[in-house]
This record gives structure tokens, C-alpha cells and sequence, in this order.
């Protein structure tokens, strides 16, 4: 495929034209955490500067070697050093007197239901886990699966698992049963921490049902291999309780003792399991290990909002079941002390006003989100956030897709103008991934002059490039894949049991260079600044979620309706992309009945979960083909996104093109 293929031309020219740019504000500047010299420090001996950056934690045995790169693509960071994860996020601030200082500012979703929670709690609160789960039989390389709203819970159940050396994997809690199921059984997880429920829009959304049916699902093919499952009460709503499985936190925890000495691990031990889509419908396990990750997080946390761990409050939007979540709420901050918010529900509940309120309320300095709730805040007007003060604001980030040119002024001038004693907010810009575990690429904010939507420039220490399908380096102006030339600490270390995918996913592609394929294709402007323009694979980003083309089609095909099934990213000006879905019925199923989209939609959502439903599903006849087979998505992303149709000339049956867009034309 072509880089940014899965971006409009539109866009991509648009892109290309945006010359503004936003200089710091002086007195960012004048106090900047990172300055040129650390560029230039890292460019000298970037293993020297990752060996200082790895000092900002505490280990409990020093490292000798920085990186081992004996066996190719299987790098090892600060190997022959120990530490633990946990310690290094609670106990040692604690332990430098730190205390009482607030790590959690968590704020529920019905309003005056908050809690704040010191560093000394998290430590009592991480302890009590901690031994709870020891006296359930978890150990070190056990996995915990962890499927819960944003409560302090959920970070507590992360951190007690890092602190034992079991190996956690969060499952976003609007992810299906069957998404859960295949998460926990994928990486066979013996303990699964969940809640009765949480609060989203308004009202107490049940999760606990989701665990009972995966167990089930697991139970088929894993027999016994969930033990316990221990349950938070939050909403207090109605749940299935089965004793010889089930626990109530506020029992097994809260009767623990918080009391519990951490153990030093590897730097090499995992510590969690992410899934994420990869072109195949199977999700991909990430496994993240413990010191290079921590290093990488920790650094670029401080680095790229400029923290000043005793004055900032900081939050992050995103939700603990990303990877954002794990690196950008709780390792990176905790690592370094921070204080900051922690907020359980959506955006506009109860009223449309509430981030700003809750930066407003809690004075938040440093704050990061995505471009897809930047772009529906832009369509509310500026008159709601403009009855809020949001002046305490000196960093602002975006994460997770492209930012457009107009969301990023509008970011930077609406919320962000009031900023910096006026001066105004710089935006962060972090492009990076699951598999990267942490920022690669930002503008910092007391060197560089952001420009509107591009992520310019890697962060110190870390080597990226654009190259052609040769793996040559492209020139200023030109556009190609987006690689990372050098192995970095917080790189992933493998696909859960699957190092041969790992190799062939990430490392094939350019393998003479050695060079990581990133999977998204970029351009370089005439200032050599790099702009992130989108996938080159069948991988969407769907509201900066990243989902599949083949998970959905494989959640379709498993209808008892459908044949056949293609889907496509087509760009939509809310979520950035969506799903659209062209299905093939079986004989069977006839005209499939009126409400045969909606039947299918609601099939995916329960497939995969509520952020895989198709915009819009289309019944067609026949699906276009190369004479080889191959369905060509180009064309079906033409008819998504009402372009004319492209080339038809390498199709089987050049016709059905036409049978097709005639069928897009009529329906909804
Ligand atoms: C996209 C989220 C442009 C990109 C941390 C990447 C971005 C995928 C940016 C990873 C950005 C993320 N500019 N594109 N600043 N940040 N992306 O694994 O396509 O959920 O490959 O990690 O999101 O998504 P993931």
C-alpha cells in the first residue's frame, strides 16, 4: 500500500499547507525542564543518556550493561539490574517524605462523589492488594487480568500485581465478554479484578455480567484456569455472586494487611500484557518488561510536560485500559511524584462543561487528551469552556491520532489561550503506540515552536526516520514509512507466545536495516520536521482507538447471516475514522429483513464492543476483487468516503463497482 493511504488526498494537502507555528512562551522557556543541550547530550552517546535517565528510578540492584543487543530483534534494556515497579511509583516517595503529598485527585462521575488519595494510602492501599492476592495464589508470572472502570482501584490493582512481579493485562471496560474472554485466556490469567460497575453518562453501567460470561467462555476451553475473581463494590447495583469464584474486595483487600515488603525483580520481568489490534482478526498481547519501560516513561513524562512535581496538578483523559492509561497515568507519573486527577466518567456528564470545570476546580497545569473529544468540544462552541477558568493550564497534549491543523488552534487558543500568564499553552504533540510503550515523537515545550499537526521531531534519546520502500531515507518534502532506527528502552520485547508474529509484524518489513516498522506512513516538510499522516496497514484508528479490518470482518462472518464480509477506515470528521462494513448475505438469510443492519451492528458490538459498530453496513452481492482474490478495499473506501471510484482495470469483474456504489447511494 502507499503511506497515507488511509487519509483522504484531501487531507493529506491540507496538511502540507499548514505553515503556522506557535513559538514557547518566554517564561516556559526561561525555566524549561529540557533544553538544546539535552538533544545535543543524547545525539553524543545515546546509551549514556539513557543509563542517566534510568537513575530517576531506584534500583534495587545498579545495572552494568545499558542495552544488549546480542540477538536482534530481541533487545534487553539494563538487564543485570533490579528493581521493583511498585516501590519505585509509591514507596519511595513515601519514603523521602513524601507522604502526604496527594497522588490521586480521583473524581467520580456523580458530582461531590471524589476521594483524594496520598502517596501514603496508595502505599497502604497497594500493600493490602498486594497480600490479597498472595493469599489467592498469585505469584510472580501469574497474570491478573483487570477489567474495571476509573476508580483508584483500578491503578491499586496494578500496582499490586507490579508489585508481586505478576504480570497484568487491562482490558478497556467497554470491550465485550467475548473481547474479555479471549484476553484472558490468551494470556492465561488466573485472577481477574473487576467491579460491580461504574458511572458513564449519567447512570451505573454494570461490568461484573461481562466477567461471569467470559468466565464461561474460558471455562470451555480452559477449564479451572480462573480462580478467583475479586470484585470492587462501587455502584452498589444488583451482581451474580458465585462464592466459590467471587470475593468482595472490601472483604479479601480491606481485612489484608498493609504491611508488605516488595520483592526486586529483573529489569527484564514483565510487567503487563496489552492487546492490541494488529492486521489479523486475533488481537496482538504486547509484553512491556520492567526497567527500560519505567526509564522511558518516567523521562518522557517530565520531559514533555515540563513537570515541576511540586507545583503541577496533572491529568490525563485517558482510560487505564489503554496504553496511554498505563504509561501516562499511572507509571510515568507516579514514577516521578506527581499529583493528579483521576476522572471516572464522560465528558459531558452532567453537563458539557465538566472537564474544564474539573481543571478549573483542581487548578490542573498539565493536561493530555485526544484529538477526537478535541474535536467535539470544538463543534459544542467556545462559549463552554470560555465560563471556566482555565488559566492555571501551562502544557497541553494530544495523543492517539493526527491532530487536525483547525482542532490544534482551536486547543491551543480556546482552552489554552489563558495559559502561561497569558502567553499561552504550547500542545504536545506525542505520536508513539502500544508497542512503543512511550512518547517517541513530540515537539518539547521550551524548545520547539509547535507546528499545527505534525509531531516534528523525536524526543532525546530516540531515533526515528522516514524511508521509502527501499528503507532509504526519504528527502525534506517527501513522504514515506515511518521507522525507528535504533532500539529504545521502552520498546515492546515480544507478542505474547508469539515471537515469530513479533518478528515478522515489526521487524520484517526493513530487515536489512534493522529498523522497527511502525505501520504508519509520514512526510517530511522543508524544515526535515516530521508529519504522522496515518496507518499504511488495515489498522483504523477509530476515535484514537485502534481497531482491525479483519476483527470486524471475523465478528460479521460469525453471524449466522452473513457470507462474506469487507471492512473499511473511512475518514469521518468526528471520530477521525470509522467502520464501514459491505456484507454479503448468505442464501439463507434471503434480504436478511428490514432491520438487517442494525441486527448485524449490534452483533458487533457484542462481538468486540460498542467502538467496533459499523457506521454505516451495507448488503451487497459481490465484493470486488483482484482475479487472485484479494478483496480491494481501496475501492470500498472510495464508496465510504463519496469519492469516484479508482482503478477498477485489476478487478475479476469490473461491474460490480457500479452494482455497489448504486447500493451506497441509496442507503442510510
Ligand atoms: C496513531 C496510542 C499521529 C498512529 C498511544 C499510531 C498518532 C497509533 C499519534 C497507535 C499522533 C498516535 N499523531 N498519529 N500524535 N499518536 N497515533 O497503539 O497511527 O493505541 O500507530 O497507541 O495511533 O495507537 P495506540
Amino acid at each position: 500500500m502507499t503511506p497515507g493511504a488511509t487519509m483522504s488526498d484531501e487531507t493529506l494537502s491540507n496538511l502540507l499547507h499548514e505553515k503556522r507555528t506557535f513559538a514557547p512562551p518566554a517564561s516556559l522557556v526561561a525555566a524549561a525542564n529540557v533544553t538544546q543541550a539535552d538533544y545535543d547530550e543524547a545525539a553524543r552517546d545515546r546509551l549514556a543518556f539513557w543509563a542517566k535517565q534510568a537513575q530517576r528510578l531506584t534500583w534495587a540492584e545498579p545495572f552494568t550493561e545499558v542495552l544488549d543487543d546480542s540477538n536482534p530483534p530481541f533487545y534487553r534494556w539494563f538487564a543485570d539490574g533490579k528493581l521493583n515497579a511498585a516501590y519505585n511509583c509509591v514507596d519511595r516517595h513515601v519514603e523521602a517524605g513524601k507522604g502526604d503529598k496527594v497522588a490521586l485527585h480521583w473524581v467520580g462521575e456523580p458530582l461531590e462523589d471524589t476521594r483524594d488519595l496520598t502517596y501514603a494510602d496508595l502505599q497502604r492501599e497497594v500493600s493490602k492488594a498486594a497480600n490479597a492476592y498472595e493469599s489467592l495464589g498469585v505469584g510472580a508470572g501469574d497474570c491478573v487480568a483487570i477489567y474495571m472502570p476509573m476508580i483508584p482501584e483500578a491503578i491499586v490493582a496494578m500496582l499490586a500485581a507490579a508489585r508481586i512481579g505478576a504480570i497484568h493485562t487491562v482490558v478497556f471496560g467497554g470491550f465485550s465478554a467475548e473481547a474479555l474472554a479471549a484476553r484472558v485466556e490468551d494470556c492465561g490469567a488466573k485472577l481477574i479484578v473487576t467491579s460491580d460497575g461504574g458511572y458513564r453518562r449519567g447512570a451505573a453501567s454494570a461490568l461484573k455480567p461481562a466477567v461471569d460470561e467470559a468466565i464461561q467462555k474460558v471455562e470451555a476451553v480452559s477449564p479451572g484456569q480462573v480462580e478467583n475473581v475479586l470484585v470492587v463494590r462501587r455502584t452498589g447495583q444488583e451482581v451474580a455472586f458465585d462464592p466459590s469464584i467471587d470475593t468482595w474486595w472490601h472483604e479479601t483487600v480491606d481485612s489484608a494487611s498493609d504491611q508488605h515488603t516488595p520483592e526486586a525483580f529483573e529489569a527484564e520481568h514483565p510487567l503487563y500484557v496489552m492487546y492490541t489490534s494488529g492486521t489479523t482478526g486475533k488481537p496482538k498481547g504486547i509484553k512491556h518488561t520492567t526497567g527500560g519501560y519505567l526509564t522511558q516513561a518516567a523521562y518522557t513524562h517530565w520531559a514533555q510536560f515540563d513537570l515541576k512535581p511540586e507545583t503541577d496538578v496533572y491529568w490525563c483523559t485517558a482510560d487505564i485500559g489503554w496504553v496511554t492509561g498505563h504509561s501516562y497515568i499511572v507509571y510515568g507519573p507516579l514514577a516521578n511524584g506527581a499529583t493528579q486527577v483521576l476522572y471516572e466518567g464522560t465528558p459531558d456528564a452532567p453537563e458539557r462543561g465538566r472537564w474544564w470545570k474539573i481543571i478549573q476546580d483542581y487548578k490542573v497545569s498539565l493536561f493530555y487528551t485526544a484529538p477526537t473529544a478535541i474535536r467535539s468540544f470544538m463543534k459544542q462552541g467556545d462559549t463552554v469552556p470560555a465560563s471556566y477558568d482555565l488559566s492555571s493550564l501551562r502544557v497541553i497534549g494530544s495523543v492517539g491520532e493526527p491532530i487536525n491543523p483547525e482542532a490544534y488552534v482551536w486547543y491551543r487558543t480556546v482552552i489554552g489561550g489563558s495559559g502561561n500568564g497569558g502567553e499561552g499553552t504550547p500542545i504536545i504533540d506525542t505520536w508513539w503506540q502500544t508497542e512503543t510503550g512511550a512518547t517517541m515523537m513530540t515537539p518539547l515545550p521550551g524548545v520547539t515552536a509547535g507546528k499545527p499537526g505534525s509531531a516534528m521531531l523525536a524526543v532525546p534519546g530516540i531515533e526515528v526516520d522516514v524511508v521509502n520502500d527501499e528503507g532509504v531515507p526519504v528527502g525534506d518534502g517527501q513522504g514515506g514509512y515511518l521507522v525507528v532506527t535504533s532500539p529504545w528502552p521502552s520498546m515492546l520485547r515480544t507478542i505474547w507466545g508469539d515471537d515469530e508474529r513479533y518478528v515478522d509484524t515489526y521487524w520484517s518489513r526493513f530487515k536489512e536495516q534493522g529498523y522497527y516498522f511502525a505501520g504508519d506512513g509520514a512526510k517530511k516538510d522543508e524544515d526535515g520536521d516530521i508529519w504522522v499522516l496515518g496507518r499504511v496497514d488495515d489498522v483504523m484508528n477509530v476515535s484514537g482507538h485502534r481497531l482491525s479490518t479483519t476483527e470486524i470482518e471475523s465478528a460479521l462472518v460469525s453471524h449466522p447471516m452473513v457470507a462474506e464480509a469487507a471492512v473499511v477506515g473511512a475518514t469521518d470528521p468526528d471520530t477521525g475514522q470509522a467502520p464501514v462494513a459491505y456484507v454479503i448475505l448468505r442464501e439463507s438469510a434471503g434480504d436478511g429483513g428490514a432491520d438487517i443492519a442494525k441486527v448485524l451492528s449490534d452483533h458487533v458490538r457484542s462481538e468486540i464492543g460498542p467502538i467496533a459498530k459499523p457506521r454505516q453496513i451495507m448488503i451487497v452481492p459481490e465484493l470486488p476483487k483482484t482475479r487472485s482474490g484479494k478483496i480491494m478495499r481501496r475501492l470500498l473506501r472510495d464508496v465510504a468516503e463519496k469519492r469516484v471510484v479508482g482503478d477498477t482495470t485489476t478487478l475479476a469483474d469490473a461491474g460490480i463497482m457500479d452494482l455497489i456504489a448504486a447500493g451506497a447511494a441509496t442507503s442510510t
